[in-house]
């Protein structure tokens, strides 16, 4: 009997092992060209993960990349990965799930891929930047998946966290996944333009990772990218639209004391001459990314309240005067 051989095509070769599966289906990947950056970055881990998926196998089962693979198994990890290649389907996509802060989360082309650097700062409770102990009510402006906001719920265990979205089919994902972290009871989910649902609600820390693509640049984007919502990356001509609002809005939402930080990515330097004047502190990750600023609620456009217990800590102040001076 033909079988399937592991480099997809049909040939004589019997069982082949999960490992040379992985490492042909890398190299198909890596031949065709396909692109990524929603959820791995290199074609050896976007190979496993689907291969892994396409055989029904759990990344930790035992003996796992010496495992046989038969011919109806290997048919299965070929048409998964041409649907890759001749599609452009992000693997996420394809497999149901991604990685955020160390969390799984239920994804399909209803919000964008989860990917923000922003989980780094999530993983340590926002500090040094922020005392995690004065976050009780945090804000995730747009939060697609939810991924933000359960992050933070979960890094946070006495906060309380509303997230907002105004796409009602994000919020439908967002909601599958609040109830499989069984987080239904701390975060809150609502539809919404921007701020215009929450009438007089205040917080101490609002995040968002709004859509922030200008339209050349969105023009410009691999395929991969036109699976995932329009609304969740283009924003305006110049990627603004969304970053303006935040910027003009966030006060009126933020306790005394409180903070808003923004993941707006390579549209940094956009940020900086539109909105240069504001004393924009831009934060620092270890695991790579960057283009997210904090801004305290003093920092922020208009009228200002009387001060409270801040929840900035003084290494927020150094860094912010060390930044100003750069
Ligand atoms: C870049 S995605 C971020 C999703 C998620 N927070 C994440 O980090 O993976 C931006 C999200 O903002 C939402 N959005 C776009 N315009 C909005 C608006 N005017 N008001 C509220 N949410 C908006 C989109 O539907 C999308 O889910």
């Amino acid at each position: 009997m033909r079988t399937v051989s592991h480099s997809g095509a049909r040939g004589r070769n019997g069982p082949v092992t999960v490992a040379a599966l992985i490492e042909q289906n890398a190299r198909r990947l890596r031949r065709a060209g396909v692109f990524f950056g929603h959820g791995t970055d290199n074609a050896r881990d976007e190979a496993a993960a689907l291969v892994l998926h396409a055989l029904a196998l759990a990344h930790d089962a035992p003996r796992l990349y010496d495992r046989r693979v038969d011919a109806p198994g290997q048919r299965r990890v070929h048409e998964l990965i041409t649907r890759r290649i001749e599609a452009r389907i992000p693997a996420a996509y394809l497999i149901g799930q991604t990685w955020f802060a160390g969390l799984p989360f239920y994804v399909d082309a209803r919000v964008l891929i989860p990917r923000s650097p922003i989980a780094e700062l999530i993983e340590r409770g926002f500090a040094p930047w922020l005392d995690p102990r004065a976050l009780r009510r945090v804000l995730d402006v747009g939060t697609g998946s939810g991924c933000i906001a359960i992050a933070c719920a979960k890094a946070l265990p006495r906060a309380r966290v509303d997230a907002l979205d105004i796409s009602a089919d994000a919020l439908q994902v967002a909601a599958r996944n609040v109830r499989r972290h069984r987080l239904q009871r701390r975060v809150r989910l609502l539809q919404s333009d921007h701020f215009s649902a929450l009438g007089t609600e205040r917080y101490d820390l609002i995040v968002a990772n709004p859509p922030y693509v200008g339209a050349r640049e969105y023009a410009a984007l691999p395929p991969e990218y036109r699976h995932e919502p329009r609304l969740a990356l283009a924003s305006g001509r110049a990627g603004l639209d969304s970053v303006r609002v935040l910027l003009a809005q966030a006060r009126a939402h933020l306790r005394p004391g409180g903070a808003l930080i923004v993941e707006v990515g390579y549209t940094e330097a956009a940020v900086r001459r539109a909105f240069g004047p504001l004393p924009f502190l831009w934060l620092q990750f270890e695991r790579g990314g960057g283009g997210v600023f904090l801004l305290t609620a003093e920092q922020l456009p208009s009228a200002g309240e009387a001060r409270s217990r801040p929840v900035a800590r003084g290494v927020h102040s150094r860094h912010q005067r060390a930044a100003r001076r750069a």
